[in-house]
């Protein structure tokens, strides 16, 4: 029998995400991002549909590529202005019992100590529901905020992202023995010292001497997200990620890279399929065909070309200002995520994009493909995806919020409940093991390996 679909909804605490130009549509509520009704309404939708998880992005610059400043990101909203997403996480934990909650944090800016104190906070108080979608950046703009003249280098990038990760296993994992909290009251004793131990590294890049702050959360490491797929990425995803995301605009590039990862989990001494694979998709629902046909061409009126490339112009690099609509996009190698000026160029060499093909199709939801159709088409669609790239789930953008998800949790859960690809309901426990049926990272991961 074919394996449940898994869904991870894809937002982020800013207006529109990755469907710019379309915070103008009368429905959409994305530009309450800044309120907690918006989010707390997002969050019982999402339960409702019984997705895996919301998976916040974050970015902690702005997209200035586009004309060489933050004009047209600022006019366009194109993820700025953008709130922290961690301070969303408490308040949608207590409308919900079972929602995952994927955040995205940047290790770029952040020292390990304080962070894996906030994970650790997150993950007591959402009772065992946190992932951390590790992310090194890709903005100058950001790197220039934290005092840098420009961001590390993207391989060097990730040598550093690998030395942090052991830092943040031996303050999750290895600090504090599972039962040190006594909380006892006869004898006086809260905590026992002699099963806290301290942390010591001397590397590189960090240096600590201390012992978590935190005393054992439920997941003690969060569920580990990860979304490079780069040669270099792909080393990093398969060491560490129990969840990948990839985009890409058709199975045909996902194929591979979904492949790429799995072997990598290999060569890491992991299994391949125990690292759950996402890539992204929006879904545009109607009771008919025909009602979804009309609603698509409804939002497609919203797309803005400048927008649309003002965001492109951020994830590769590329100051897309200065090409002509009707031009040709080459590739280009920078420091930029190099996924997404893959995705449009050298990934798929028979087909050649010009920027306005560019500007449409990342209108509406980033570079992943569009499934238009009733619940049926739309079913078959996401199945046929499915068993061409190999990925377990999809990461689902929204075209409006919570217009998409909403549709999704009433029109495509049903159907994909029907034909005995989606769960019934939730399974109990953390999120982990909801999602692996563990409660812990096992070996050969490395987390385990930092254990007392
Ligand atoms: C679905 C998806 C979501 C991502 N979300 C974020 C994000 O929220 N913040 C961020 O800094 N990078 C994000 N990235 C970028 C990745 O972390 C990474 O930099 C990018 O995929 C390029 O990696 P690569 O050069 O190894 O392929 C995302 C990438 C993908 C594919």
């Amino acid at each position: 029998m074919a394996a449940d679909i898994r869904l991870n909804a894809f937002a982020m605490n800013c207006v529109g995400h990755q469907s710019p130009g379309l915070w103008r549509h009368p429905r959409d509520r994305s530009s309450d991002y800044n309120r907690l009704p918006y989010w707390l309404d997002l969050a019982k939708t999402l339960e409702r549909g019984r997705f895996d998880g919301l998976f916040l992005a974050d970015v902690l610059g702005v997209y200035d590529v586009y004309g060489g400043n933050p004009d047209a990101a600022l006019r366009h909203a194109i993820q700025v202005p953008v709130n922290d997403p961690m301070m969303l996480v408490s308040a949608m934990a207590a409308v919900t019992e079972h929602l995952g909650f994927g955040v995205t944090c940047t290790l770029s800016y952040e020292p390990p100590y304080p962070f894996a104190r906030r994970m650790s906070t997150l993950d007591h108080l959402t009772e065992g529901r946190i992932g951390w979608n590790i992310v090194t950046g890709y903005l100058d703009s950001a790197a220039r905020g934290m005092g840098k003249e420009r961001q590390t280098g993207h391989d060097d990038r990730y040598d550093v992202a690998d030395e942090y990760m052991e830092v943040v296993y031996k303050l999750w994992e290895g600090s504090w023995e599972d039962d040190a909290v006594k909380r006892d009251r006869a004898s006086g004793i809260f905590t026992d010292p002699t099963k806290v131990h301290r942390v010591s590294h001397h590397g590189e890049n960090y240096q600590l001497d201390a012992i978590h702050l935190s005393e054992p959360s439920p997941q003690r490491t969060p569920v580990l997200y990860q979304a490079g797929t780069s040669p270099r990425g792909r080393v990093f995803a398969g060491r560490h990620a129990e969840c990948v995301f990839m985009s890409g605009p058709s199975a045909k590039i996902i194929a591979p890279r979904v492949a790429a990862i799995r072997q990598a989990a290999v060569e890491a001494g992991r299994d391949g399929r125990d690292i759950v694979i996402f890539s992204i998709a929006t879904v545009v629902l109607g009771e008919t065909d025909a009602e979804a046909e009309a609603k698509f061409a409804d939002y497609r009126r919203y797309i803005d070309h400048e927008a649309s490339l003002t965001l492109m112009s951020g994830w590769t690099g590329v100051d897309f200002s200065t090409y002509d609509l009707d031009q040709q996009v080459r590739h280009v190698l920078n420091d930029a995520g190099r996924s997404a000026m893959d995705n449009v160029t050298r990934a798929d060499p028979d087909r050649v994009w010009t920027v306005r093909e560019v500007a449409e199709h990342v209108g509406i939801g980033g570079i992943g493909p569009v499934f238009v159709g009733g619940p049926a088409k739309v079913a078959d669609a996401i199945e046929s995806w499915i068993e061409q790239t190999g990925v377990d789930g999809l990461n689902l953008a929204f075209a409006l919020s919570p217009e998409s998800f909403a549709d999704v949790a009433d029109m495509l859960v049903p159907e994909l409940t029907r034909r005995g690809r989606y769960k019934q309901a939730y399974q109990p426990g953390t999120l982990r093991e909801k999602m692996f049926g563990r409660a812990r990272l096992a070996a050969p991961h490395p987390a385990a390996s930092y254990r007392p």
